[in-house]
């Protein structure tokens, strides 16, 4: 009968065959299957693994014969999948294929910079390169499914997973978003190298209270709909085929279970037709977040609020049936569900051939390809920020007689390559910061101590550090946080560069008075620096940065490559500014400038409301000026543009990078503006002396928002703009928009 089936459906083509689209082979399909066939398609499962890669558990290969298992997320590898996928394919009465998802981040086998790190290039076209990299790599271990890219905005540098999104910005996020599922889902996902993305995590997962992780987000639904939303829409018009719900609350709603973020919002008003599914075990979690009173109550929820497949939490598979046929679930959600899960596998080519990702010959030659690898270091390069570079002590030469290279972090390969690295290789594949330099450096110029670890309180190496401190005619210390601090369930209270690492660099700066010293932090969110301002000269932040990280750093170092990159996220002077972030609205007693301190304004009396280091900065080894700005119109109408443009020179000594931003600021509106936003930016090659005219065009499009009606558009008045090189500046011009 199964054989019948398999052969009437995909090979025969009398009941689908001849459909003219996969809509309707779907409903073909679907005519033959029964309720518990239907609800299989929404369970998902984790795969488990031996040494050498995933097995088939005996409770996973039960419930795929049962034809009561849609998806596995944790199985890859050809070996792997295929020993599912021929259960699913062979042994089940319909032979539906499976769908194997994996959390391929920021790469799968060859590892790039961390997201946060990666948004920092500020370019599109290198973060769909590094996404389309991930999707041959893991397309060629038999996967079809990436969750990301988390599109998560955050301005909450103490929660853990900022270093998983693109900063706290809502123009970038978006236009990121867009390149990421660009990247994975190519143009065509009936190819056997493309993959389905998944914008997560849905939503304002970002805004956890007090940054901690899982926590309570509550926010009026003007912001939700101006901040928040806008990446997720951005992914939607995009093509992403899968969403995530989230594990937060907003608002007291469970995102897990909001009908009104999933269904009203996803659904209706955005029109997403791909599908739903729940973070890990987050339908669950209605429970003890006190939304549902037991297992069966959440299944409830979860389904009838539109999350279509039920990931490892077994509430689908266990209740589902029931609540059907009791009433409490209209059977049309669970058609709705498993059609779009359905269709999700007609458009990866599943039907026509189950085992199309699944391929040796691939497996064995996508990995870490020559030119994965050179891509990997110009990304890692492109993603580093140089922060401050006081007395030129970068770039190095080459020609130092005694170079010291100080921290726990020299010589690492471990957390280089952060957090969430997928399949990458963490002994012996990256590239240490301590190798990168060897390209560089002869072995007697080179000095190495570890002076300490992370977080231990053992300052026994401490010794050695400063006395090869003192023998070197440079210093550069490579420390920062374990790719363990950062992530999920990572969340920190303190902002500081952990352990005794502060106290190392103290002792070292103290030791070495005259000296030129430099940090290079690998971190995975803005950390509180203001003590190392002041005592180092150089501060390059490269985060984890990847497989090839310590052969970009060892680029940068040396000037081979001019840094580029800008912060896509504000470092703060210390915890307690946070939430800080460049577009903070201006409030009624928005502090004076030429008197920051002043009584009953909006400031603190300790610190002052600025930055350590804003959005948008970023040094290079050359210099940029900016001048000639010009606005083509001192009005703009409803239908039409404008054009803003500025001369950029490179008025320094090296090529280099400049990324040029522009920003606006609505002066007064029916509900308040940001004091300033970004609304476009440009990356330019500037070879030295050489000037280029950037120009921007404005339309309404780009100035509207949700008002207090949660109606989107634009009010006609004053508006600020300006180009600059960050945030960090003061606006000069404007312009009106009219009725
Ligand atoms: C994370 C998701 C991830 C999922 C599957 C969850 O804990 O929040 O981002 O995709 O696990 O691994």
């Amino acid at each position: 009968m199964r054989k019948i089936i398999f052969f009437i459906l995909f090979i025969n083509g009398s009941f689908i065959g001849f459909a003219q689209n996969y809509e309707v082979k779907v409903d073909s399909l679907m005519n033959l299957m029964t309720l518990q066939e239907k609800i299989g398609q929404t369970v998902m499962y984790s795969g488990r693994w031996d040494q050498t890669g995933p097995i088939v558990g005996t409770d996973n290969g039960k419930y795929i014969r049962e034809g009561n298992l849609g998806a596995m997320l944790n199985a890859f590898s050809v070996k792997g999948t295929r020993d599912l996928q021929k259960i699913a394919v062979e042994e089940t009465r319909l032979g539906i294929p499976l769908l194997f998802g994996y959390d391929v981040i920021h790469g799968h086998r060859t590892i790039f910079p961390i997201n946060l790190g990666l948004s920092a290039s500020w370019d599109l076209k290198m973060v769909e390169e590094s996404s389309r990299i991930a999707a041959e790599e893991a397309s060629a271990e038999g996967l079809h499914w990436t969750f990301a890219p988390m599109v998560d905005l955050s301005r909450e540098p103490r929660w853990g997973r900022i270093s998983e999104g693109a900063g706290e910005d809502v123009y970038l996020g978006s236009e990121i978003a867009k390149a990421y599922v660009k990247g994975f889902q190519g143009d065509d996902l009936s190819k056997p190298n493309t993959i389905l993305a998944c914008a997560k995590h849905y939503v304002a997962y970002g805004a956890a209270q007090a940054g901690r992780d899982y926590h309570t987000v509550n926010m009026g639904e003007g912001e939700l709909r101006n901040v928040y939303l806008p990446p997720f829409k951005a992914a939607v018009d995009a093509g992403v085929e899968t969403f995530m719900s989230a594990f937060n609350e907003l608002n007291g709603v469970p995102t897990s279970g909001n009908k009104f973020t999933l269904r009203d919002i996803l659904r209706e008003e955005w029109g997403f037709e791909g599908f739903v599914v729940s973070d890990y075990t987050s339908i669950n979690e209605l429970v003890p977040h006190g939304f549902a009173k037991d297992s069966i109550d959440a299944a409830r929820i979860g389904m009838n609020a539109g999350v279509d497949m039920d990931m490892v939490g077994k509430l689908y598979h266990h209740f589902l049936e029931d609540l059907v046929k009791e009433g409490k679930v209209p059977e049309a959600y669970v058609n709705d569900a498993c059609r779009r899960i359905l269709l999700a596998k007609f458009k990866l080519g599943l039907f026509d051939n189950p085992y199309r990702y699944i391929n040796e010959e691939r497996e064995n030659t996508t990995k870490y390809k020559p030119e994965f690898l050179d891509k990997a270091r110009e990304i890692a390069a492109a993603s580093s920020v140089l922060l401050q570079n006081k007395n030129e002590a970068l770039p190095l030469s080459k020609d130092i007689k005694k170079i010291a290279f100080i921290g726990p972090l020299v010589k690492d390969e471990y957390d280089i390559i952060g957090n969430w690295a997928a399949k990458g290789d963490r002994k012996g594949k990256a590239v240490s910061v301590y190798e990168g330099i060897s390209e560089y450096l002869n072995p007697n110029q080179i000095l190495y101590a570890k002076g300490c670890e992370i977080l231990k309180d053992d300052d026994s190496g401490f010794e050695e550090a400063i006395s090869i401190s003192e023998q070197a005619d440079a210093i550069v210390l490579v420390m920062g946080e374990g790719h363990h601090m950062s992530g999920e369930a990572a969340s920190r209270t303190n902002l500081k560069i952990p352990g005794i690492q502060p106290e190392l660099i103290k002792k070292i700066r103290e030791a070495n008075p005259n000296k030129k010293i430099t940090l290079v932090l690998m971190n995975g969110r803005p950390l509180n620096l203001s003590n190392e301002v002041d005592l180092v000269d150089a501060i390059l932040e490269i985060w984890f940065p990847g497989t090839m990280g310590g052969a970009a750093t060892a680029d940068l170092l040396f000037g081979e490559v001019n840094p580029s990159g800008k912060l896509t996220v504000t470092f703060p002077r210390n915890v307690g500014q946070v939430p800080i972030y460049y577009n903070m609205k201006n409030t009624g007693r928005p502090i004076p400038e030429d008197n920051p301190k002043e009584d009953y304004k909006s400031n603190y009396i300790d610190v002052p409301n600025t930055t350590l280091f804003a959005f948008g900065h970023g040094l290079s080894y050359t210099t940029f000026t900016y001048s000639d700005f010009r606005i083509s119109s001192q009005t703009l109408n409803p239908n039409g543009t404008i054009e803003a443009s500025v001369t950029v020179t490179n008025s320094g000594n090296r090529d280099g990078h400049e990324i040029v931003q522009l920003y606006i600021h609505d002066k007064v509106a029916s509900v308040t503006r940001p004091v300033k936003e970004l609304k476009g930016f440009q990356k330019l090659a500037l070879k030295k002396g050489e000037s280029k005219t950037v120009t921007f065009k404005i339309s309404v499009e780009d100035l509207k928002f949700y008002n207090s009606e949660m109606k989107y558009g634009v009010e006609p008045g004053e508006f600020e703009i300006a180009i600059a090189p960050s945030s960090d500046f003061r606006f000069k011009h404007t312009f009106n928009v009219l009725d």
